[in-house]
């Protein structure tokens, strides 16, 4: 595990910079890609980048980690939404080769053909993580099984409320999610993490010092060959 820890600004830059080796090398990547507030950054530098000619993701793939359960792509909470309007509308991307899980319908079959999607793109070659204060990664709340793959997961109180405020209210969270499992994670050939902020410096120091413990799902981490924790001075403060 490798562990990069600069200002936020420049984990941005610093991580960009690995979608431009990729995609150098390999135009059609397929990407693993992430939602919530610590991407953004990111997916600005990728879009600046983009604009300025230095990447191109026209031929690429990319399967995002999760979906709440009840919300259609129109729903400006939900994670379609969100990476239309902070990235793939920024971009040269192929809407059609963009999958975020569906959490409408019949959601276990949803969860059984987003693996086969991957399986049958290749596999994931880069994959984004944001990092949850209790440790999550995806949606994979404590306690979840290494083994899992996409599935259907509730969401715990500690997530819930992490994410209120993005809802007018509580209440209106969804309580389920589908998510990539930890296995899929794992299955990527390689990883990146980043964690900023000071209300993420105990998972980080868990998940990089802790024991590999399914209650805290990042530690699990420690076992893949390349996994790079991007971080900032808070999010490091406890390593
Ligand atoms: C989002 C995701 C979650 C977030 C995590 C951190 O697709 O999978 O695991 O990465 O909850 O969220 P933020 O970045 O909002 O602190």
């Amino acid at each position: 595990m490798k562990i990069i820890i600069d200002s936020p600004e420049k984990i941005a830059a610093i991580a960009a910079e690995r979608y431009v080796t990729l995609l150098n090398k390999k135009p059609n990547a397929v990407l693993g890609l992430a939602t919530g507030s610590t991407p953004l950054g990111l997916y600005a530098k990728l879009a600046e980048l983009y604009n300025e000619k230095k990447i191109s993701f026209d031929k690429v793939t990319s399967f995002n980690l999760d979906e709440y359960v009840g919300l259609d792509g129109n729903h400006d909470q939900s994670y379609r939404y969100f990476m239309n309007t902070n990235l793939f509308d920024k971009v040269n991307i192929r809407k059609n080769a963009t999958f975020v899980p569906s959490g409408l319908g019949d959601v276990d079959a949803n969860a059984k053909n987003y693996e086969e999607m991957i399986a049958a793109a290749g596999g994931i070659d880069l994959q984004l993580l944001g990092l949850g204060q209790n440790g999550h990664i995806g949606f994979n709340e404590p306690g979840t099984p290494l083994d899992s793959l996409t599935h259907k997961i509730e969401l715990t109180a500690n997530t819930r409320e992490a994410n209120a405020r993005f809802f007018a209210s509580l209440s209106d969270v969804p309580t389920h999610a589908i998510s990539m499992g930890i296995k899929t994670v794992m299955n990527a050939k390689s990883i990146i993490l980043i964690a900023l902020g000071e209300n993420k410096a105990d998972a980080v120091a868990k998940s990089v010092n802790g024991k590999i413990d399914t209650m805290v799902p990042a530690s699990v981490l420690q076992l893949h060959p390349d996994v790079t924790f991007y971080l900032d001075e808070a999010a490091a403060s406890k390593l």
